[in-house]
């Protein structure tokens, strides 16, 4: 089975800095570092090296083929990531000494996916495979119309966040990701508890607390409390965490399986610095589980 991910992909800019800028100020950074990153990307990556099958549908401009190269060399299928007439996307990321993070995105070339790139990625789906989508493209609406008719299982990662795109599909996904943080500006967006979400599962990621899957069919809840690590970068954590996870379930764990799997994975990247690059692979995940007892 194939998991498609229709996903971003960012030029990362990382810079290291003592503590995270206030207005007006101007900081010296003690390190810089550009790498392959974007949720999407960072999701493929992810997946990838959980050791599934995945199919990127995205865009970059003329700048990005590096990128592209970087996503293949993973394993990744780019055959449907299209170059377009406009910049890639990019990302600056500050991160402090604390492991901490701010980001800037620009969206660039991630929000001129054509849909002609989803078409012809979808065009021999079926029923066992996943989509993944993030919310740093366009096509998302059309993505899950398609998948639903193709009987493919349908998870949405829904960062950064924005009620009004999750509200649109909501009924319609198998599977929604978030933070936190995000789960309860949704419930406030629609004025509802999340036990109460017109969708089927949720998975909410409480950062260095865990996770909780949140089965809203059944009404059955999974815990998965996360590793104890020293934070070195939380960047792309939870785009590892999802990418981990999808590529879990598409393997036939249960979600407390796939949860498990995923934490770690999330766990390791925490103690690396840098997006894609940084995600670790499945050797390293099954040793660090092993070493956890
Ligand atoms: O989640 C981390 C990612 O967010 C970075 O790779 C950056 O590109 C932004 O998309
Ligand atoms: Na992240």
């Amino acid at each position: 089975m194939t998991i498609f991910n229709l996903g971003s992909i960012n030029a990362d800019h990382f810079y290291r800095l003592s503590h995270l800028l206030s207005p007006g100020e101007t900081l010296a950074a003690s390190a810089y570092d550009r790498g392959l990153g974007g949720k999407g990307a960072n999701q493929s990556v992810a997946a990838a090296r959980a050791g599934a099958d995945v199919r990127h549908i995205g865009a970059i401009g003329a700048d990005g083929r590096w990128m592209r190269e970087e996503l293949r060399l993973d394993g990744v299928d780019c055959t449907h990531v299209a170059e377009v007439e406009t910049a890639s996307g990019h990302a600056i990321i500050n991160v402090d000494a604390a492991g901490e993070n701010t980001i800037v995105i620009f969206a660039g070339a991630n929000r001129a996916i054509p849909v002609t790139a989803l078409e012809a990625a979808l065009s021999d789906a079926a029923p066992g495979d996943y989509i993944l989508m993030q919310n740093e493209t366009c096509l998302q609406v059309e993505a899950v119309e398609l998948a639903r008719h193709k009987g493919v299982f349908v998870a949405y990662s829904a960062a950064p966040f924005e009620a009004k795109a999750v509200s649109a599909v909501l009924d319609k996904l198998d599977l929604l990701l978030l933070n936190a943080v995000e789960a309860a500006q949704l419930c406030e967006a629609l004025d509802t508890r999340l036990e109460a979400l017109p969708v089927k599962a949720v998975c909410v990621t409480h950062g260095a607390k865990g996770a909780v899957w949140h089965d809203l069919i059944d009404g059955t809840k999974h815990d998965q409390p996360a590793f104890k690590v020293e934070p070195v970068d939380t960047t792309a954590a939870g785009d590892t965490f999802a990418g981990y996870l999808v590529a879990g379930l598409a393997d036939g764990l249960k979600p407390a399986q796939a949860m498990r799997l995923a934490a770690a994975a999330s766990a390791v990247k925490v103690t690396r610095a840098g997006t894609a690059a940084a995600i670790p692979k499945r050797g390293e995940v099954d040793a660090f589980l092993t070493a956890q007892g």
